[in-house]
């Protein structure tokens, strides 16, 4: 299996099968030919943190799908937020008009990044975000005089959407492999990630010198500046927690704040992807925020962020750009003449606004930031008492309800499993089909597609009790994968 980041169709085809059935292809294994939808169970309804097939029982949600359910399925409250807009106004062009759930969403975003973020662009998905974030960070070097900064720095083994823009940014191998012609290598360059586990011999005596490798890491910006010729340089693209690629690798405390310093030094923007791993899916409303609670922690506040998933939480299909002051402030600069040349038909919906309005709204009322922290350090702690010392699991790592699986064929070498045997995906299979709880799978944790992981990202109402299932049952499908193997 190849890299997998969404057990979601992502080419919603439909296609005849051999019988001339109709079926939808599905992309769950990204690097070989997609295999169509007929053997995924057919959902009749999804209630709480749990989802219902039409056959069989119940499956217990420790995945939100693919990282969105924050607050579970089917809460009537959201429910009714969002009918009674859409009662209202199902729908509103964002040239001609301004409503109410985007104004107030809105202001209440840029509320949460304390004025950090001066302008929000409601949209639809990450890759949407994440690409009118390329196309923003050029504009702006335009109206500054600087149009020869057209170049991005982001990082191997990454995923920033699937569009061309975001695509070209993303470091992802079997995602990237089809298209190749169409991303563009002269302007989208990658570096290595902040990746210990990967980078570092492992030691159980000694705890690494982290400033010596984040000094690496700075040192391997600074060179990749030097030889792009620093003024060319628009952007450096990160994810705080990398999600789905890596499988849940957090940056070392420092690390974040020391890219934004490179990327102050010669000027270029930092842009954050926070598609994953922000909006409280690591305990903190904006993934940044959090580091500034490490010891001694500097908030690495980006120019420019994406979110998502957790967003809405899937009661719509909900993403934004958030806007930093510096290049808030060049567009409100000389009367606030100069406008983002982007725009989608679909852009500032009002039902989408309205949707995830609520959901964050509940997610604050409910105190759920600070139930992700305490569940969190939970789930890591029974993770690694029940799956720490198994023989084909390297490392487990994570931040909030947001903790990643990684597996290896061998403890000491590190070394993966090869990617024909699928083994994130027998994993994902043998715990929904055994255990009856759903992960995420993915593969390319090792880098250049080898490597395969799971993802545990349940709903931020998630109880103690449910924690300990979760790891029962996973850890129960990990040692039944390994058995067989
Ligand atoms: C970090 C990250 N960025 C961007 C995207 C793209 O988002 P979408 O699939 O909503 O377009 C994803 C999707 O998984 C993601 O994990």
């Amino acid at each position: 299996m190849g890299q997998v980041l969404s057990c979601r169709p992502l080419v919603p085809g439909r296609s005849r099968s051999k019988t001339g059935k109709d079926v939808t292809e599905s992309c769950s294994d990204l690097s070989r030919p997609q295999t169509p939808l007929e053997g995924l169970p057919v959902l009749k309804k999804a209630k709480g943190h749990y989802w219902y097939p039409s056959n069989g029982p119940k499956i217990l949600d420790a995945c939100g799908g693919a990282g969105v359910a924050c607050l579970g399925h089917g809460r009537p409250d959201i429910i009714k937020a969002v009918n009674t807009q859409m009662k209202s106004a199902t729908y509103a062009s964002y040239a001609h008009f301004q409503t109410p759930p985007v104004q107030e969403l809105s202001d209440w975003l840029i509320k949460s990044t304390g004025g950090e973020m001066q302008k929000v662009y409601v949209m639809s998905s990450g890759s949407e975000a994440m690409e009118a974030a390329v196309k923003l960070a050029v504009e702006y070097f335009r109206w500054q005089g600087q149009s020869e900064r057209t170049n991005f720095i982001a990082r191997h083994d990454s995923y920033h959407g699937t569009t061309i823009g975001a695509l070209s940014v993303s470091g992802h191998h079997a995602r990237r492999a089809p298209f190749s012609p169409l991303l563009s290598p002269t302007r989208f360059h990658h570096i290595s990630p902040c990746n210990p586990y990967r980078q570092l011999p492992s030691s159980s005596s000694s705890t690494p010198d982290w400033p010596a490798y984040i000094a690496e890491k700075v040192a391997e910006l600074e060179a990749t500046f030097t030889t792009l010729g620093p003024q060319t340089v628009a952007a450096v693209v990160l994810e705080p927690v990398v999600g789905a690629a890596l499988g849940c690798v957090p940056a070392v405390p420092g690390y974040l704040a020391a890219m934004k310093a490179v990327c102050e030094r010669h000027g270029a923007l930092l842009i954050f992807d926070e598609v994953m791993c922000g909006m409280g899916r690591t305990g903190w409303l904006h993934a940044w925020q959090g580091e500034g609670k490490e010891p001694a922690g500097v908030v690495p506040v980006p120019d420019l962020q994406a979110i998502a998933k957790g967003f809405a939480g899937g009661y719509q299909p909900a993403s934004a750009l958030l806007v930093g002051r510096k290049v808030a402030g060049a567009m409100e600069r000389d009367g606030g003449g100069r406008v983002f040349t982007h725009g989608h038909t679909y852009q500032n919906h009002p039902v989408v606004a309205a949707a995830a309005l609520v959901v964050q709204r509940a997610v604050e009322r409910e105190g759920l930031l600070e139930n992700v922290r305490v569940q969190g350090e939970l789930l890591g702690r029974l993770l690694r008492e029940r799956l720490g010392s198994h023989p084909n699991v390297g490392d487990i790592r994570g931040k909030g309800l947001f903790w990643g699986v990684e597996f290896v064929k061998d403890r000491v070498t590190k070394e993966p499993f090869e990617p024909g045997l699928g083994i994130a995906e027998r994993v994902h299979k043998v715990a929904v089909g055994g255990f009856r709880v759903l992960v995420y799978h993915g593969q390319g944790c090792a880098g250049g597609g080898r490597g395969d992981h799971i993802m545990i990202m349940p709903a931020y109402t998630i109880s103690e009790r449910l924690v300990g299932e979760i790891v029962e049952r996973v850890a129960g499908a990990v040692e039944e994968v390994f058995r067989r193997l």
